[in-house]
């Protein structure tokens, strides 16, 4: 009997046990996510303040790709009722939303609290909590206040001040019913694609300095962050904070290639990780020798990634409560070879590493160019982060696809069925401790530089109407069915595996 005739045979039998256990344990969380500048438009509404976004759309509308801009996005900021509305239908226990730090704090400072941003938060985190939904809030996804960019944004180590002055006014308004916090989303994207890329905002080019101050600063506000949570609001509102990676899963394009594509996991997820998580602290140590060695050859006499002093590796270590991971993709890793050239991330190649990557020929493309699906790369990461860090607790913060406009999504639907499959599997074959995961994302939304064209969405948004009307798409459906089973129906992906 093959594979397929044996499940069909428990299916009619209503047999579990020869069949794949595909039920997740109880308790298990399951939520969607969206992102303030990519939901909410309402840009200039009341006293906000500009942000980099606002900034970069507005001037340099060209490199959108189709010359949208998040001025209106999805206009949660006035159809948040709508919202709240879907995340009931899906049956979410936890919806992940981001504060707008200049929407919150319109000149970056706490030295005014906007009373509508105030508001706005206010009934979108008591309208979720009414309907027994969780808020997961992110302080910081992307949106940095102009006028902090003008005095040098995440370059200028003074920013963890900034952010922890603004963490404060947060934690301090909404502390009492938030319990899930992440304190910076994907510090990989904030400083290395924004200042080696140069086509997110700011629009600033410094692959070198630029990018290394800024992770070195990223991970100091959010330790910042964190003490400032651990001191003066755990003890009254016991919550739970972290940050959040951006992870692209390395694998060796050869055997010989084992050591590289360790670095590169490294260059990608342990810099922001093992300061954090490890329990020795500080940089990766192959890590900071790579880029050592790298940049001493380019002539800088003093290392470009900025030392941590030994006060200030203890300072970071620890400063979580669970392992928060964003993963979409994958790639093949090897050296460069003569004369190649380098493409910035997010591609994931690296020149400080001499690293090309590669899309294995087996992983299907995605509308988004950085985007290949491979559902191995999930568990695979998740059990090396387990390796690296131990036995922790482990959250999907964002994980989904893009496809095109339409209401039949049978491709996010499976690519759901296969990521989620992954992950199982590394719960219950590998030990890792897995307890929640969030769907990105809840409607399509302004995709950065892809404009309004790429679609992540369980529901498809209208943005030719001026309601901007949400339809539940098949995956919509399918996730809820899932959230309803807490079960894993595999369907038509049965026949693959
Ligand atoms: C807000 O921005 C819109 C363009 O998105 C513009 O038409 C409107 O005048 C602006 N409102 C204010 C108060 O500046
Ligand atoms: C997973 O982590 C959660 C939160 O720390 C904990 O309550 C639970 O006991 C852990 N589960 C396992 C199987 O270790």
């Amino acid at each position: 009997m093959n594979r397929k005739s044996i499940v069909v045979l428990c299916t009619v039998l209503a047999v579990t046990s020869c069949v794949e256990d595909l039920t997740f344990p109880p308790g298990f969380l399951w939520g969607a996510a969206t992102a303030a500048y990519q939901v909410e438009g309402g840009w200039n509404a009341s006293d906000k303040g500009e942000s980099v976004w606002d900034r970069l759309s507005h001037e340099h509308p060209e490199m959108i790709t189709d010359l949208t801009n998040g001025d209106v996005a999805c206009d949660s900021y006035h159809l948040w009722r709508r919202d709240i509305e879907m995340a009931k239908e899906l049956g979410l226990q936890f919806y992940r939303l981001s504060i707008s730090w200049p929407r919150l704090l319109p000149s970056g400072f706490p030295n005014h609290i906007s009373e509508d941003g105030k508001n706005y938060y206010n009934n979108l985190i008591d309208g979720l909590l009414e309907k027994g939904i969780e808020p997961f809030v992110t302080l910081y996804h992307w949106d940095l206040p102009q006028s902090l960019q003008d005095l040098g944004g995440w370059t200028n180590p003074l920013v963890a001040d900034w952010f922890v002055d603004y963490a404060r006014v947060a934690y301090t308004l909404f502390g009492d019913r938030v319990r899930w916090w992440i304190t910076i989303n994907e510090p990989l994207i904030i400083c290395d694609v924004v200042y080696s890329s140069g086509i997110l905002a700011p629009p600033i080019m410094s692959p070198e300095v630029g990018a290394h101050l800024c992770s070195k600063n990223v991970v100091m506000a959010h330790a910042k962050a964190y003490r400032l949570y651990d001191e003066e609001f755990r003890p009254k509102y016991h919550g739970k904070v972290s940050l959040a990676n951006h992870h692209i899963w390395f694998e060796p394009l050869s055997p010989a290639d084992a050591e590289l594509a360790e670095l590169a996991r490294e260059n990608c997820v342990g810099k922001y990780a093992h300061p954090i998580y490890s329990k020795v602290g500080g940089w990766p140590p192959a890590l900071e020798k790579a880029l050592g060695d790298y940049y001493s050859k380019q002539g800088y006499s003093k290392p470009i990634l900025p030392p941590f002093t030994q006060k200030e590796i203890e300072y970071v270590r620890g400063t979580f409560d669970f392992y928060a991971l964003n993963q979409y993709t994958s790639r093949l890793i090897r050296p460069a070879r003569e004369g190649e050239t380098f493409e910035p991330w997010p591609l994931g190649d690296a020149i400080q590493l001499n690293a090309k990557t590669e899309r294995d020929e087996s992983w299907s493309t995605t509308l988004s160019f950085w985007f290949f699906v491979h559902p191995e790369g999930i568990r695979r990461q998740l059990v090396w982060l387990k390796q690296q860090y131990g036995d922790i607790e482990f959250v999907v913060t964002e994980n989904g696809r893009s496809t095109q406009a339409g209401l039949d999504d049978q491709d996010r639907i499976d690519y759901y069925r296969k990521y989620l499959r992954q992950i199982l599997l590394a719960m219950k074959e590998d030990g890792v401790n897995v307890t929640g995961y969030t769907a990105w994302t809840l409607m399509d939304n302004f995709e950065w530089m892809d404009g309004l064209s790429n679609k992540f969405g369980l529901y498809e948004v209208d943005f030719n109407d001026p309601l901007r009307t949400r339809t539940p798409r098949a995956s919509a459906n399918f996730y809820s069915n899932l959230i309803k089973t807490n079960t894993l129906d595999l369907g038509t992906i049965q026949d693959e595996l």
